[in-house]
């Protein structure tokens, strides 16, 4: 399973980076405002340390200025993934940059039949929020069980990108159904390697050497 890195903080990416879980980026209006920075220059930034794919999303509503803004950011770096919402605008720019050769990332969905119109408009990727339908009470990770079927049905090639992840119960879900992406927080990646079992087992074996007096 691939991991995209859901945030426009850099610093975070690089220290993830170093540990080799950073497959791509994924980035939103919210996440860049809340990173404070110039959109465009982060872009740049993270495209020049990150090869695999970099989402940067629209904010034109019509298709027509999508297309505008998405030829901009697509001419950032030949990795950058123009982000669109699921509109019927937003389905038609889509449909638009798959012809140019243009990498998408169809964002904003929240039901199998918006999935299947994604797929259609040949978006490279679709991105269900998991978390946020988790949020009022349906199953996020029942949405994800519908598209890949669906998908494979078809062999779409959209590839599924789990997004709006919470925890890494989402993260296990999503790989055991086969999702081909999860767009991760920061410290959701981070809390993963963590169990009080390994802490304690280090614990004792690091004691336990420290009684032999040796040294390798
Ligand atoms: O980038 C889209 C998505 O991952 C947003 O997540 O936590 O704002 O629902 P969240």
């Amino acid at each position: 399973m691939r991991f995209f890195i859901d945030t426009a903080d850099i610093a975070e990416i690089r220290k993830l980076d170093e540990y080799g879980m950073v497959d791509g980026v994924t980035t939103n209006p919210s996440l860049v405002a809340k990173s404070g920075r110039n959109f465009i220059d982060t872009i740049k930034e993270i495209t020049g340390f990150v090869k695999g794919p970099v989402s940067a999303e629209v904010i034109a509503t019509d298709a027509a200025q999508m297309i505008e803004e998405g030829k901009k950011l697509a001419a950032i770096a030949p990795n950058v993934t123009v982000k669109l919402p699921l509109t019927w605008e937003g389905l038609k720019a889509c449909r638009s940059f798959a012809e140019q050769g243009i990498m998408t990332n169809v964002t904003l969905c929240f039901s199998a039949a918006q999935a299947l119109l994604a797929a259609k408009a040949g978006a490279t990727f679709i991105s269900p929020f998991v978390g946020r339908l988790d949020d009022i009470g349906h199953q996020g990770m029942g949405l994800i069980s519908e598209i890949r079927r669906i998908y494979d049905n078809y062999r779409y090639p959209t590839q599924i990108l789990v997004a709006s992840v919470r925890h890494t119960n989402h993260i296990l879900e999503a790989a055991a159904i086969g999702a081909d992406v999860a767009t991760l927080p920061p410290a959701v990646v981070w809390q993963m390697a963590k169990h009080a079992l390994t802490d304690k087992g280090l614990e004792t074996f690091l004691a336990d050497w420290a009684k032999t007096g040796q040294k390798i």
